[in-house]
């Protein structure tokens, strides 16, 4: 058992550490980033370019291996795991929104999201669930689009919904709004503290947006790799 504050934690980080070497330059991307989010808190990361957010996005979902560090997901840690394990995990427990999509070209919005479905091997169809996060998501019309016919808001919104699907106990959203103009940002905020509230899904949320920050529970302050205090980040005390 861990101490208390962490005991019933269901994404814990603790002295994340995390370097790229390009060439012979080598980039601290994350210098010792410890926090715990709890089960179906809503939490938002904020920072400036380059500060790191996406880097832990990518530990935190097990998609990249620390350097020093662990990542504790509903009391797995994900190091310890195989590769296999850690793969199914993520299918099972993590939807993944990404900062560029990574939405499949050939296929078209519609099998775009339910291809999540198949890969997770969660079987349970649910249609009518489908139905509604495309609609509210306002894609109902353009769903047997391929991503390159669609806009790049509307890829990001069959992005959400693909990782959505599921009803994943964690959504990991890397700027989920970054692409889209204020009614659709609030559209998709919206339906992210909707399952947030109603499904009880743990919520992290990727933004450079403060607007956007403001839906989470709290929001962590991210710069140079660290976690700051709020009163320690520039573009947050300009505001
Ligand atoms: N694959 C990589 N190889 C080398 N350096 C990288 C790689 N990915 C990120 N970096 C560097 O690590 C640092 C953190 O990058 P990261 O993408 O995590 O920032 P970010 O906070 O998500 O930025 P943004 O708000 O622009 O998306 C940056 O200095 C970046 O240049
Ligand atoms: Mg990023």
């Amino acid at each position: 058992m861990g101490p208390a504050s962490s005991e019933t934690a269901f994404i814990e980080a603790r002295d994340l550490r995390k370097t790229y070497h390009v060439g012979k330059i080598e980039v601290e991307a994350l210098r010792g980033i410890s926090f715990s989010v709890q089960k179906g808190e809503f939490v938002s990361v904020v920072g400036p370019s380059g500060s790191g957010k996406s880097t832990l996005f990518y530990l935190l979902g097990g998609l990249t291996r620390a350097d020093g560090g662990s990542v504790i997901l509903d009391g797995e840690e994900l190091a310890a795991l195989s590769d296999a394990e850690r793969t199914r995990l993520r299918k099972r427990k993590i939807g993944f929104v990404f900062q560029k999509f990574n939405l499949l070209p050939t296929l078209d919005a519609r099998s775009n999201i339910l291809i999540a479905q198949e890969i997770s091997g969660n079987g349970g169809r649910d249609p009518a669930y489908f139905n509604r996060i495309t609609e509210l998501l306002g894609l109902t019309r353009r769903l047997g689009h391929r991503p390159a016919e669609l806009s790049g808001g509307e890829q990001q919104r069959v992005a959400l919904a693909r990782a959505l699907i599921n009803k994943p106990a964690v959504v990991l959203a890397d700027e989920p709004t970054g692409n889209l103009d204020s009614k659709n940002s609030e559209v998709v905020l919206g339906m992210l503290r909707q399952s947030n509230k109603e499904l009880g899904q743990t919520v992290l949320m990727i933004t450079h947006n403060p607007e956007a920050a403001k839906y989470g529970d709290r929001i962590i302050h991210m710069r140079d790799g660290q976690i700051v205090k709020p009163e320690e980040d520039p573009q947050w005390v300009a505001r």
